[in-house]
Order: C-alpha cells, then sequence, then structure tokens
C-alpha cells in the first residue's frame, strides 16, 4: 500500500484554531509517507432532513474526498467538555447512507484523535465523547496514543501562534504510529 491519503477534520473552523495549526503539524510529520489534506467544511449546512436527498453541494464534497481517504485524523478542541456543535453537525451529515444503495462512508474507516486546549484536560474529556461517537459509527479508532495538549498558552509564541514544545515528539509518535495502523486496518 503506497501513496495513501490522510484527510484531517478539524473540530474548529476559527482561522487561527490552534487545532487547526496542530493538524498541519501533523501532515509535516506524515510528508514523503502518506498524502495529506485538510478537510474545509464551513460551507456543510446544519443538518436536517427535509434538505438530506439530495444532499446538498458541499456534502457531496466532503463525502467525495471522504472516500478517498485511508484513514481520518481528528483534530477537534474542548468546548464545556464536549466536542464543538460544528463537528458533531459534520459527522451527521456523514453518519447517513450516501443513497439506497451507497452506505455512510465513515464504516471501517480508521480514525486518529488529537487535541489542544487551553484548560487542564487538553481536549480529552471532548475526545472520550468523539471516540463513543466514531465507534458506534463503526469506525476504527486508535485509542492509544491518542494525543492531549493541555495548557496551550504554554505551547504558543509571543503572538499566540502554535510552537510545540513537549507536545512535538508526542505528535510525531501519534503520525508514525497512525500510519502503521492504517495500514493494519486498510479497508479491502
Ligand atoms: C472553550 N475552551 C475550553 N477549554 C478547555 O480546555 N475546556 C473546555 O471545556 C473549554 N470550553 C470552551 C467552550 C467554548 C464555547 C469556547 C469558545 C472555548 C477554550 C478552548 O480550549 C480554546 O478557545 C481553544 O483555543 C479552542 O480551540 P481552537 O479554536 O484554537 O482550535
Amino acid at each position: 500500500m503506497q501513496n495513501f491519503k490522510i484527510v484531517a477534520i478539524t473540530g474548529s473552523l476559527r482561522q487561527d484554531s490552534l487545532n487547526r495549526q496542530l493538524a498541519i503539524e501533523a501532515g509535516k510529520a506524515l510528508k514523503g509517507q502518506a498524502d495529506f489534506e485538510l478537510l474545509d467544511y464551513s460551507d456543510v449546512p446544519l443538518f436536517n432532513q427535509d434538505i438530506e436527498y439530495p444532499a446538498p453541494q458541499a456534502v457531496k464534497r466532503i463525502r467525495a474526498l471522504v472516500k478517498t481517504a485511508a484513514g481520518l485524523w481528528f483534530f477537534s478542541p474542548e468546548y464545556n467538555h464536549y466536542f464543538p456543535g460544528v463537528l458533531k453537525n459534520l459527522i451527521d451529515w456523514l453518519s447517513r447512507p450516501v443513497s439506497d444503495t451507497e452506505p455512510q462512508v465513515l464504516d471501517g474507516k480508521p480514525a486518529a484523535i488529537s487535541g489542544i486546549s487551553l484548560g487542564m484536560s487538553g481536549a480529552g474529556l471532548a475526545q472520550d465523547h468523539l471516540v463513543t461517537l466514531l465507534s458506534f459509527l463503526n469506525m476504527k479508532v486508535m485509542n492509544k496514543p491518542r494525543l492531549t495538549i493541555p495548557n496551550a498558552m504554554q505551547q504558543t509564541d509571543a503572538s499566540g501562534r502554535l510552537a510545540l514544545s513537549t507536545g512535538a515528539p508526542l505528535l510525531e509518535k501519534q503520525a508514525q504510529d497512525f500510519l502503521q495502523f492504517v495500514k493494519q486496518n486498510a479497508q479491502a
């Protein structure tokens, strides 16, 4: 298996999101070993069964990209000890069958989870909820290692940009472990 693609999904739509920056660092860690693409889903509407079929254009686009992915890597902040609603909305769309003959696109896909937060949990509480959801949707979740980076202000520079210190080797290790995990759990 070579040249497979990892698609990154962030739980924050914020332009300067630390989780988005973490995803970009992860892409660098995968360089030369896998193709890497950050999913842009800011145009996906709020889920509503009234508009489910035919799927909105933005939903068609994200499903097509997810289908090309050998693995999905989630990077999510924690909002009130949960993962943000925008991410739940995205996953609700992805959880639905594409058509009468085509199942949902997450089934059996390997997933990794990382997060950075201002607080002490490093988004770990949000991750627990995300694991429950992704497992329910029959994704293959890599539970070890998950990456939780707490106290984000200790790993940012004076302008508030991500500047990983202790988190850097952990991200590198997670990237290598996820590459192995994806290979071991590759879909037919
Ligand atoms: C937060 N934040 C936060 N942090 C944390 O560690 N635990 C939490 O439960 C929460 N809850 C929370 C709720 C809401 C609505 C917001 C907007 C923020 C702070 C959060 O960690 C911080 O804003 C991160 O920088 C958000 O991630 P991005 O956007 O930088 O990726």
